[in-house]
């Protein structure tokens, strides 16, 4: 089982970016990470998780590390005997805001991955993007990090915006290929409704030639895709969870979880979720939408696809793909080598 917990704060917001998050709501952090801990409680129970169940847990935003490392203790005391001695605990932070102190107080806590929003090590790109922090923090941060000892370090990348050229894209990785990383996380701008890039014309390039080879670089590069946008030497077990449909608790505003076949939903509201973290709404789903998201999850990452899984009528068409060289057949299951088709693959094949 995996564990989420949203931290629904920033120190600013950038351009691109719809996540749930606020850069006005510093008040109510304080009475926010009180409350995480009651809810935390409660899905335990709801899960009937066991001691020693957890095997991923995952601190996103928003920003992590606008949250002082001591505001988290409590969460991680009652989480602890729940998480199996080998488990990931990965945390999202900001170059800006990941002090050597926070980065060694989270450390002590048991994070033992940590994944930088660095975006682009080009100061043009960032001021571009909205970001608050320079390409020399992002090396500052990435190397206390390192210097800290923690034993898998991530950062995230961004593609596609009109800045973007071959050798703009080719010095980013250039740069983030010398760093003590062992994973890169490279998403390709989307033009989100509500953020101020959405009506803009001119901030993103679509260009299928620019993304192919920016893939097949950091590839290249000595990480190993593993997904549509995540590669490395270290293949995160979080990452990996969610696209075998592992059951995941969900925790903070928004945090979606996951168990057997129900989805719960609590507010998004940091009002709201202040005021009861309990309340949240859940959605029952249909042997057929599980069939259908598993086929999808599948094939857009290398757990692949156990062929029993696909009806008659699915295999066939699977099997076409097979002789087509379109999807690889390995031990009984079904792989994607091209991560960029998947979704029209997996929509050929559920027609
Ligand atoms: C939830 S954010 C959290 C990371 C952290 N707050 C930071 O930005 O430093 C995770 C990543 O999603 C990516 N992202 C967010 N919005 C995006 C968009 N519209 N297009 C492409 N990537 C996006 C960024 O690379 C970001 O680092
Ligand atoms: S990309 Fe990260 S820092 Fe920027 S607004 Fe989104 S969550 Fe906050």
């Amino acid at each position: 089982m995996l564990a989420y917990l949203h931290i629904p704060f920033c120190d600013s917001k950038c351009h691109y970016c719809a996540f749930n998050s606020y850069d006005n709501k510093s008040s109510l952090k304080q009475n926010y990470m009180q409350r995480i801990t009651e809810q935390l409680q409660f899905e335990l129970e709801k899960f009937a998780s066991q001691k020693k169940s957890i095997s991923s847990l995952f601190i996103g935003g928003g920003t992590p590390s606008t949250i002082p490392a001591s505001w988290y203790e409590p969460f991680f005391d009652i989480i602890k005997p729940y998480s199996q001695d080998d488990a990931e605990v990965t945390s999202e932070a900001n170059p800006h805001s990941a002090t050597h102190e926070w980065i060694a107080h989270m450390h002590a806590l048991g994070v033992n991955r940590l994944s930088f929003g660095v975006q682009s090590f080009n100061e043009k790109k960032l001021t571009f993007l909205g970001r608050n922090h320079t390409p020399k923090i992002a090396l500052q941060a990435i190397e206390n990090a390192a210097k800290e000892g923690i034993e898998n370090i991530s950062l995230d990348l961004i593609y596609g915006t009109t800045l973007d050229t071959e050798i703009l894209l080719q010095e980013d990785l250039r740069i983030a290929s010398s760093l003590p990383i062992n994973h890169i996380s490279a998403y390709a701008l989307t033009l989100e409704e509500e953020t101020p890039f959405y009506t803009r014309k001119d901030v993103a390039n679509g260009s299928e030639e620019l993304a192919r080879n920016f893939v097949k670089n950091i590839i290249e590069s000595g990480f190993p895709q593993y997904e549509i946008s995540n590669f490395g030497r270290y293949q995160s077990k979080h990452n990996k969870g969610y696209w075998e449909h592992q059951d995941y608790l969900g925790i903070g505003a928004g945090a979606v979880g996951f168990l057997h076949n129900r989805r719960f939903y609590p507010t998004k509201s940091i009002e709201a979720y202040t005021q009861n973290p309990l309340i949240q709404e859940t959605e029952l789903l249909s042997n057929e939408d599980l069939h259908i998201e598993k086929i999808f999850l599948g094939l857009r990452s290398v757990v692949g696809i156990p062929m029993e899984h696909f009806s008659v009528k699915e295999k066939e068409r699977v099997n076409l793909l097979i002789t087509e060289k379109k999807l690889i057949w390995h031990e009984n299951r079904v792989f994607n080598n091209d991560y960029f088709l998947s979704d029209e693959i997996a929509l050929f094949i559920t027609q």
